[in-house]
């Protein structure tokens, strides 16, 4: 029997609870080797500790290293600060990890298997925006201020070579806009040209795209990439729009990994129009989690988990709503437990 490993629990907000507890019975199912700390952020901190990001949280991540996370609610506009964009600051969340693979096949994109690594803690989400006011009007003009460094742009672009090798990939993209942010992202492709130079020329094909084009590349033929990386704010649009391709948010598992701390989550929001009501999707969660065990070392479980998750939606056909399906959370996680056991 293998140690267990302390892990942070947050059920999250909305339809967190649901799909985080539909998670924990199949990796219980699979005897994962997680000790769990539960703890509270997003709406449900708010609520009952004042604070959407409570201190008890912030040390059981500190002591464990490691946390599993349900979707947080974060008001738009005003309100308060985003506790993901708290915990990726606090736990120098620098890498965002995105991968996209086909599970269902038979959709508007086959074969898909790509990965987005996202710098998480630069470029334009740094948070240094304001309002100029203009005679009457407060909100005349917004202003923002996008923030790129050497040292970033080397430490996410070296992580994306380095994923890429470990998994046997073959090219890594660099995805920029600096024809015209020549500063901002320029710094980012001038940095990966250097570092493919010094370190991994011969190892690994690398190729840059601007954002747009790729963009367009993406859509009309996807399977001419494998590892996409770029700064945040491209690199939150890309993640969606390869989550799009198998399937959309139901299906898209994210990890933040940085030097203090390892966070997996589901790409989607609370989805607060169906919290409640037994319908949520968890494979979404459920592949975070199979990515969690890869990083503790237990691919084997993680083979195991996607593979259940692959066979109760394509040889049991047991789906969700939101896969065209008619199993509620329920049914869908029963399966895939009979599935983990058999
Ligand atoms: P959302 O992802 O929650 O929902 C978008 C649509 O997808 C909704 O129709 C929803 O019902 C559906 N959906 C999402 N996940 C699903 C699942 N697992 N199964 C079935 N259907 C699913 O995005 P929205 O509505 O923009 O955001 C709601 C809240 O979530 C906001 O407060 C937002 O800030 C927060 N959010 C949190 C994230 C996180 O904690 N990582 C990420 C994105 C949004």
């Amino acid at each position: 029997m293998s140690t267990r490993i302390p892990a942070t629990l947050i059920a999250g907000d909305g339809i967190g609870p649901e799909i985080v507890d539909a998670t924990l019975a199949v990796l219980d199912a699979l005897a994962a080797p997680f000790e769990w700390d539960r703890q509270i952020a997003g709406l449900a901190g708010v609520q009952q500790a004042g604070d959407p990001l409570p201190a008890a949280t912030l040390d059981s991540i500190r002591r464990t290293r490691l946390a599993l996370k349900g979707p947080l609610e974060t008001p738009s506009g005003g309100g308060y600060r985003s506790s993901n964009v708290r915990l990726r600051e606090a736990f120098k969340l620098f890498a965002n990890l995105r991968p996209a693979r086909t599970i269902v096949p038979g959709g508007r994109f086959d074969n898909i298997d790509l990965v987005v690594v996202r710098e998480n803690l630069e470029g334009l989400y740094i948070g240094h925006e304001h309002y100029v006011q203009i005679d009457d009007d407060p909100h005349a003009v917004a202003m923002a201020t996008g923030l790129n460094t050497r040292a970033g742009c080397r430490r996410i672009i070296d992580f994306a070579f380095q994923h890429a090798i470990r998994l046997g990939r073959k090219k890594v993209t660099i995805v920029h806009k600096a024809n015209i942010m020549k500063a901002l992202t320029g710094i980012f492709k001038e940095t990966a040209e250097q570092l493919y130079e010094q370190k991994y020329k011969g190892q690994i094909v690398m190729e840059t795209v601007i954002i747009d084009a790729c963009a367009m590349k993406l859509v009309l033929d996807p399977w001419q990439f494998d590892v996409l990386v770029t700064t945040n704010l491209f690199g939150d649009i890309l993640s969606d729009l390869v989550a799009g391709l198998v399937g959309g948010l139901g299906m898209a598992p994210g990890a933040n990994i940085g030097a203090d701390a390892a966070i997996f989550e589901a790409v989607h929001g609370s989805a607060p129009d169906i919290a409640g009501q037994g319908k949520a999707n968890p494979t979404a969660l459920l592949l975070a989690a199979a990515m969690m065990l890869d990083h503790v070392q237990r691919a084997d479980l993680g083979d195991r988990l996607r593979r259940a998750i692959h066979d109760t939606l394509n040889i049991d056909q047991v789906r969700t709503g939101d896969l065209g399906g008619r199993a509620g959370t329920r049914a869908y996680t029963q399966a895939l437990v009979a599935r983990v056991k058999g």
